[in-house]
């Protein structure tokens, strides 16, 4: 068993940026668990079915593999075999990953593997539930949170450094929409567990909040 350290929150909180400096200082893995998800929401997106279709969702969870790799240190998602990275982060693959993965079918197909590799690493890995189900004995249990403010601000200097139009309340309220849902769907629900570590980014560098995860190392 390698050492795990599990880093949950809501999305936008800043989890992939800093579990990947934390992973790079420590020589340990980074496990991007959203990029799994969105992986499979690609497959159902390529079938061509409904977000809200859950039965053919089910379905589709038959006959799909999700791989991962690295390449130069960075994970690589494949879906049946095809390296689809670079697809994961288009706002449709972003859609219907949070609804899908509100289905204990879609989270069952991928909770082995996340297992399997904190089995054979020491990893850092990032999610939603990895502190309450994944890992439920992860060495070092963080949530990691910012406000919506915060976390609409972030998102919106982002997409306005990539050069595209945005609405900042817009964003707000997609970040705030997408909180409800992954705090109150019935299978593991965002939440912080009993014994994570609450740290709140709003006012934190982000070498700060890497030095207060590397203190409870
Ligand atoms: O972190 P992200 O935005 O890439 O995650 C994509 C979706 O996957 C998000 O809506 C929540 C879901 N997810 C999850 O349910 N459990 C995880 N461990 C990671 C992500």
């Amino acid at each position: 068993m390698g050492y795990q350290v599990a880093i949950d929150g809501p999305a936008g909180a800043g989890k992939s940026t800093i579990a990947k400096l934390v992973a790079k200082r420590k020589g340990y893995i980074y496990v991007d668990t959203g990029a799994m998800y969105r992986g499979l929401a690609l497959h159902f997106l390529k079938k061509g079915i409904d977000p809200e279709d859950i039965k053919s969702i089910c379905e589709a969870c038959k006959d799909v593999e999700i791989t991962i790799g690295y390449e130069n240190g960075q994970q690589q998602i494949y879906l049946n075999g095809e390296n689809v990275t670079g697809r994961l982060r288009e706002e449709e693959v972003g859609n219907m990953a949070s609804l899908s993965s509100g289905i204990p079918q879609v989270r069952e197909k991928l909770l082995e593997l996340q297992r399997e590799i904190a089995r054979k690493e020491n990893v850092v890995m990032d999610g939603r539930d990895i502190g309450t189900s994944v890992l439920p004995f992860a060495d070092v249990k963080i949530f990691l949170t910012a406000s919506v403010d915060t976390r609409a601000r972030r998102r919106y200097n982002e997409l306005v450094e990539a050069g595209e139009k945005c609405d900042f309340a817009q964003i707000a309220d997609d970040i705030a929409k997408r909180d409800e849902r992954d705090m109150t769907r019935d299978v593991s629900p965002l939440r912080k567990a009993e014994d994570a570590v609450l740290i709140d980014s709003s006012d934190m560098s982000i070498e700060e909040v890497v030095e207060a995860i590397e203190k409870q190392m």
